[in-house]
């Protein structure tokens, strides 16, 4: 799997994951029918590294690191990642996870912070405790789920001062 840099050319292929994912209405707080345009502004916002993961030549996955705050809370980073689902399951997102964080120590952040991890999301969640990642605070109902109703959501830390 190679995970590399994301451009233009790189639009259809991130546009066919992201509107898979947010089509359930389970992970993500995007209106499941979100136009196009709208979710490409997002994802490569000025301030936004975003990346591809490629699998035999077929992006698989995506994700994005940013400052979770301007200014004087610019040193912790934030990310979001998407798996196509038809490549859940096989390592896409650890192998991003991991990428995310030595990007993160590589640009000088010096923590990562999940403002948004859906409680019942059990995939992520696993995977970022795996990661190093732990639940800070707990917003009650703060998700509404297309299919369970008001659920919780987590804020997810850790700090990047200690190897992963
Ligand atoms: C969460 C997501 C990024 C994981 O990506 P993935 O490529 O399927 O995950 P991987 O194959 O790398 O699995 C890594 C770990 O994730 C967890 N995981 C993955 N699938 C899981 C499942 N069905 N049930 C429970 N845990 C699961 C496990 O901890 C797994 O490690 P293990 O197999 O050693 O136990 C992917 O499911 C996804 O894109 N989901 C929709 C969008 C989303 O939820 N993004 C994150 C928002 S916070």
């Amino acid at each position: 799997m190679n995970i590399r840099q994301a451009n233009k050319a790189d639009e259809d292929a991130i546009w066919d994951i992201f509107r898979a994912v947010i089509a359930p209405g389970d992970t993500y707080v995007f209106a499941p029918n979100m136009p196009r345009e709208e979710a490409l502004a997002y994802w490569f916002r000025a301030d936004t590294y975003t990346y591809v993961a490629e699998s035999d030549g077929r992006v698989v996955g995506t994700y994005i690191l940013k400052p979770n705050q301007p200014a004087l809370g610019s040193h912790v980073a934030n990310a979001a990642f998407m798996v196509s689902p038809s490549a859940r399951g096989l390592g896409a997102g650890r192998r991003m996870g991991e990428h995310c964080l030595a990007e993160a120590r590589r640009l000088g952040f010096r923590a990562m912070q999940f403002n948004f991890v859906v409680a019942t999301n059990e995939p992520a969640v696993r995977l970022w405790q795996q990661l190093g990642f732990s639940i800070v605070g707990t917003l009650p109902s703060a998700f509404h789920h297309a299919q369970r109703g008001f659920v919780d959501a987590y804020v997810m830390f850790r700090t990047l001062e200690t190897v992963v």
